[in-house]
C-alpha cells in the first residue's frame, strides 16, 4: 500500500501524534497537567430550577438532539454545586467515546473569578497532550489578540470549551456531543457567572445559543443568554475562531474589531 494513503489513513483516524515535528513522551506530559486552580469555589449566583433551556436567542433554532447521554449529563450538571463537583463529574464522566480516545480532560484555564468568559469548540491534539484548552498554534493567536486588549488568562479571563475532549483528528463535535456536553457547559456558565460570554467559532455558537452556522453573520453581535441555572440575562458576542483566522488572515481584521467591542464592554462594565 502507498505509504502517502497510509499515512492520511492514520490521520483521518485520529493517530496524528507520531506524524508531529518532534517526539513526545504523553506519559510524562499527563504527570504534569495542572493541579486545580485554587479559589474555585465561586457560588452560583442563583439557580433556576426549569427543566428546558431559555434561549433569548432565537429558541427556535436549537440543535440539540435530546438523547439518553444529555440525560445523564443532566443529571450529573445538575447535582454540582461548586466549580470543583462540576470539574469532578465531567472528569468522572466516561459515556462518550471520545471520553476513551482522548488522552486527558480539558477543562477550563485561566481565572475562574473573571467577567469574561471563553467558549471555544473543543481541544486539539496540543491541548489534550497538555490538558489545556487553547494552548496551541491557535489558542496562541488568541491570546495574543486579547493581549492586545489588556486581558491575560491569568488575571482577567477565563476560557473553556463546548466539549472537554479531544474528537480524534480534530474533526468537529458530533450533534451528540455537543448535546451530551451541553448540560455540564450551562452548569459552567452558571458557576463562573460572567458578565460576558465570548463564543470562539461557530460550534460555540451551535453549543451555547443553539444556532447552527452563519458565524460571518453575528459575530461582534451581542446576544442576552440565560439558562435553567441562570436567574438573569448574560451578554454572549459570537467571534471568528481563531484557527479560522490562521487560515484566512485577512479576516483578522473582525477579530480586532470583535477585540475592541470585548475591551469597551470591559472597561464600561467595570466603571
Ligand atoms: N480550538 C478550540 O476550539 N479549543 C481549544 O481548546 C483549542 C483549539
Amino acid at each position: 500500500m502507498e505509504p502517502a494513503y497510509i499515512l492520511k489513513w492514520h490521520q483521518e483516524m485520529g493517530i496524528v501524534d507520531m506524524t508531529a515535528s518532534s517526539p513526545v513522551d504523553g506519559f510524562a506530559l499527563k504527570s504534569q497537567i495542572l493541579k486545580k486552580p485554587a479559589n474555585t469555589s465561586k457560588p452560583v449566583a442563583a439557580v433556576q430550577e426549569t427543566a428546558q433551556p431559555v434561549m433569548a436567542a432565537d429558541p427556535t433554532k436549537a440543535v440539540r438532539p435530546p438523547s439518553d447521554v444529555a440525560l445523564d449529563t443532566r443529571k450529573l450538571a445538575d447535582a454540582c454545586k461548586t466549580l470543583d463537583d462540576l470539574r469532578d463529574a465531567v472528569h468522572s464522566f466516561k459515556g462518550l467515546g471520545i471520553t476513551r480516545t482522548a488522552t486527558n480532560v480539558v477543562f477550563s484555564d485561566g481565572n475562574p473569578n473573571s467577567d469574561v468568559m471563553f467558549i471555544g469548540e473543543a481541544p486539539g491534539a496540543d491541548e489534550d497532550r497538555q490538558g489545556i484548552p487553547f494552548c496551541g498554534q491557535s489558542g496562541q493567536l488568541l491570546s495574543q489578540i486579547l493581549k492586545y486588549i489588556g486581558l491575560s488568562r491569568d488575571k482577567n479571563y477565563y476560557i473553556t470549551n463546548s466539549v472537554f475532549w479531544r474528537p480524534p483528528g480534530n474533526r468537529k463535535p458530533t450533534p451528540e456531543e455537543l448535546a451530551a456536553c451541553h448540560p455540564f457547559v450551562e452548569k459552567h456558565i452558571a458557576l463562573i457567572n460572567p458578565k460576558l460570554i465570548v463564543l470562539v467559532g461557530g460550534t460555540a455558537v451551535t453549543s451555547v445559543l443553539g444556532k447552527a452556522g452563519g458565524i460571518t453573520k453575528i459575530r461582534g453581535t451581542f446576544f442576552d443568554y440565560t439558562n435553567p441555572y441562570v436567574d438573569h440575562n448574560i451578554a454572549v458576542m459570537p467571534m471568528f475562531h481563531p484557527s479560522y483566522l490562521l487560515r484566512s488572515p485577512g479576516q483578522k481584521k473582525y477579530a480586532w474589531e470583535d477585540a475592541l467591542k470585548i475591551a469597551e464592554f470591559t472597561s464600561s462594565s467595570a466603571r
